[in-house]
Parts: structure tokens; sequence; C-alpha cells
């Protein structure tokens, strides 16, 4: 559907007008469309291509127009037409001049995507503060850490914490960079190779509070790399919270009790009267899905688009809000979630010492003590864990003093000689909780 041919709308078949229209999923774009209406009215008075008095008219009847008013092919046609309705054609007729709903609609997804990567920013900060608390909370506190989801070494809540913390805080920083790139003002570009009225872009932009405009018009009305870009980042949010959701129901479970939900964060059942089931986190892992859907989706409509404008762009942009939605909707659970977490500590400490954890760190001693090499110490051990041997059996084998054996085993002790950055001492976690405070302010 050409813009030229918006007159001879009436001759189309209804189910071909409803496949097109996308009035419905402009509800997102409303309040930009309005502002964007207003700004180039604004500066088409400003430069004399519009006359005053019609300008004015025009921007008294936006700002009373609401969405539930509209009807149409989509909210850039319905908004012009209830302008029509409220001041007549004559006035009315001035307030396309020089646009088209091609640059329109890309500056509106702009200016409503720059919104929400701001609320998700926040969501974000937030999210990162609460896990910090976590942190702070919990240097001590003793946990199996995992490979393969097998018993591995010893580490504390405090540290696996930190590892969500530097993984979030690098999700926020991609937020935020998006944010620029999509901060620039594609108005002006109209349907494809600007006009030739005496438009001033930078004008609009400024009243828009875009940080600049967009140099090339073509790019303008068909570039929405800017969406396949944030949602991207929101999938990586998405799966990172997949990921800490799948621990916590993991770690919830009988077998590993190592947490307590919140009850306000979790459900029963129908039928079985003792349950606490984890439904939210499950949820926001099954949601990352759907938000990995949308990536994909954009990805697909976008390929093979020759330039300029065309349609399928309508496509994609509901794709944008349905997965900001599911992001916001995710990191408020799990910032609940994750404040409200109760750790066993009894359990997580007796399960730190389960498996062998401390293998690495009896190889390890055999290297220092006994100047072997590693490989053939790494070896010695584990032929005598493939013999069944137990930790006192092993020690006897191995020359190793029962005091000393204690001092290796222990995970606590094996923790403290852990100083190397980024490891879990509890003194390294305390540097790393100042470090992480003040990049929180520095966002
Ligand atoms: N509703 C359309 C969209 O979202 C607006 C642009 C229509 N432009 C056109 N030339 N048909 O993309």
């Amino acid at each position: 559907m050409d813009d030229e041919l918006l007159g001879e709308l009436g001759k189309m078949d209804q189910d071909a007008l409803d496949f097109i229209s996308s009035l419905s999923d402009d509800k997102w774009i409303f309040d930009a469309d309005i502002l964007v209406d207003i700004a180039h009215v604004l500066m088409l008075m400003e430069q004399d291509i519009v006359p005053e008095r019609s300008g004015v008219e025009i921007i008294r009847a936006l700002k009373e127009i609401k969405y539930d008013d509209l009807s149409g092919e989509d909210v850039h046609v319905a908004i012009e037409s209830r302008v029509n309705e409220l001041v007549g054609e004559e006035t009315a007729g001035w307030m396309h001049t020089a646009r088209s709903r091609n640059d329109e609609v890309a500056t509106c997804i702009r200016i409503r995507l720059r919104h929400e990567l701001l609320n998700i920013a926040w969501d974000l900060h937030q999210f990162l503060k609460n896990i910090l608390k976590v942190v702070e909370e919990n240097t001590n506190t003793m946990m199996p850490g995992f490979t393969h989801l097998q018993h591995a070494e010893p580490t504390t809540i405090g540290h696996h914490y930190l590892a969500y913390f530097e993984s979030f805080d690098r999700n926020l920083t991609r937020i935020l960079d998006c944010f620029d790139r999509a901060n620039k003002s594609p108005l002006g570009s109209c349907a494809l190779t600007s006009t030739t009225f005496k438009i001033d872009r930078e004008l609009t932009a400024q009243l828009l509070g875009f940080n600049g405009v967009m140099r090339n018009s073509m790019d303008g009305v068909s570039s929405r790399d800017f969406a396949l870009e944030a949602v991207s980042c929101f999938n990586n949010i998405m799966l990172d919270l997949s990921r800490l959701s799948e621990e916590l129901i993991i770690w919830s479970s009988t077998e590993y009790s190592f947490v307590e939900l919140p009850n306000e964060y979790t459900s029963t059942s129908s039928i079985m009267p003792q349950k606490k089931n984890p439904d939210t986190l499950e949820l926001v892992r099954a949601k990352s899905g759907s938000v990995l859907g949308d990536y994909t989706a954009i990805s697909s409509i976008l390929k093979s688009l020759p330039y300029a404008y065309n349609r399928d762009l309508q496509e994609l942009t509901p794709k944008i809000w349905s997965s900001v939605q599911n992001l916001r909707g995710s990191l408020n659970i799990a910032n609940e979630v994750i404040k409200e977490t109760e750790f066993n500590n009894e359990k997580l400490k007796k399960s730190s010492k389960k498996g062998l954890t401390s293998g690495s760190e009896l190889a390890n001693y055999l290297v220092k003590q006994q100047e072997i090499p590693f490989r053939i110490a790494h070896s010695k051990i584990s032929n005598l864990v493939n013999k069944g041997l137990n930790i006192e059996e092993m020690a006897k084998q191995l020359n190793i003093p029962k005091n000393t054996l204690k001092q290796i085993t222990d995970p606590q002790k094996i923790l403290e000689q852990k100083n190397t950055h980024g490891s879990p001492s509890p003194k390294i976690t305390k540097q790393e909780i100042k470090n992480g405070q003040q990049r929180l302010k520095k966002h």
C-alpha cells in the first residue's frame, strides 16, 4: 500500500484492510506519534511551511485525541483522520506535509523503544543492587561449586552470585550502548529520499529528545537494526534469567534443598496439598524461549528485504513490544525472588564437602609439598579414587599427616587461601562488593 493510494483506501476489500491493519499493535506507539506530530507541525510552522493558525489548531486537536477514539488502517492515518474530524480538512490537511508514514513510524518506534530501554536499565540496576545484597550476606556461605552438574570444588553463595552480578552488569552496559544507537532521529527522511520542502530536521530531533539525526534518508526508513540489537540484548538478559531460574528450581527441589523459595512466588497443586511449585521461575525460563522467538522472527523478517520501506517491517514491530513485556515481567519476578529466597546454610555446608570437592586441592598439595608435577599428582589421586578409597585411606597412601589432611580438605580453609583476583575467598569477595557498588554508582 503506497502513501499515494491512501485516498483510494475505501476501495480495498475489508478482509485485506483488516489484514494490513496495525492499529491494535500501534497502541504501543500512540503517545510517541502524538509527540512526533506536534514536533513536526511546530517545525513546519517555524519554517513557514504551514500557516501558523492551522498549525496551532492542529496541535490543539492532537492534544485532545485518545487512542480509544481511533479507527483506521494504522495509528498514523487514524490520528490524521481524527484531526480532520476535529478541525476540518482545510486545516488538518497541512499536517502530513513533508513527511511519510515511513519516517513517522520509524521515529515513533525509536521513541517508545528509548523509553523501554531506560525502564529496563532501571530494572537491571535494581536487580544488580539486590544481587550485591545477597553477596554481602553470603560471603561465607559455603556451597559446592558444580561443573556438569557434578560436585566440583567448594565455593560460596557470595562468589556464585558475583558471577551473576558480572553478567548482568554487562547486560546493563549493552542496554545503555544500544540506547545511544537507537537515539537518532529518522524524521525528515520522508518516504525514502527526504523532501524539497525546507524542513529543519535538527529542530524536530531536538524537540523529540534525539541525540542527532540519521545521516541518510534511505537508512532512516529502511533500517531496523536498532530493534534487532535491542531484542538481542533482551534475549541475552532472558537467557541469563533463565539460567538463574533453572538453578533456583533445581536448588529448591527436595533432593537439593539448598534454598527455600518465597511462598508468595510459588504456587501449590490442585490435587497435592503439600506441593510448593516454582511456577513463576518456570515461566521466566519459558518466556526466555519466547524472546528468543521474537529475535529469530525479527532477523527472519529483515533478511532479504530490499531497500527502502516494505510493509514487512510492520510485522516486526510487535515482536519488539512482546519481548519488552516478557523481559520486564520476568525481571520483576526475578527481582523479588532473589530478595526473598532463603539459603539452607547447613545443607549447603555439608554438601560443599561431598563428592571429594577437595580433590584438586589434594593434588595441589602434592605438587607444592612433594614437588611432583601436577599431571602425576592428578593421576595418583584419580587412581586412589577409582579404587574406592575414602579420604583417610588416601591420606595414608600419600603420606599426608592426619592434621594436614584436615586442613587441605576443609572447604573454608581452601577458600581462605585463594587470593587470586576473581576467586571465592571472603577477602576478595568483600573487595568485589565494593567495586560492584562503585560501578553501580557510575551507571
Ligand atoms: N503501519 C506501518 C508500519 O508500521 C506504517 C508505514 C506504512 N507505510 C506505507 N508506505 N505503507 O510500518
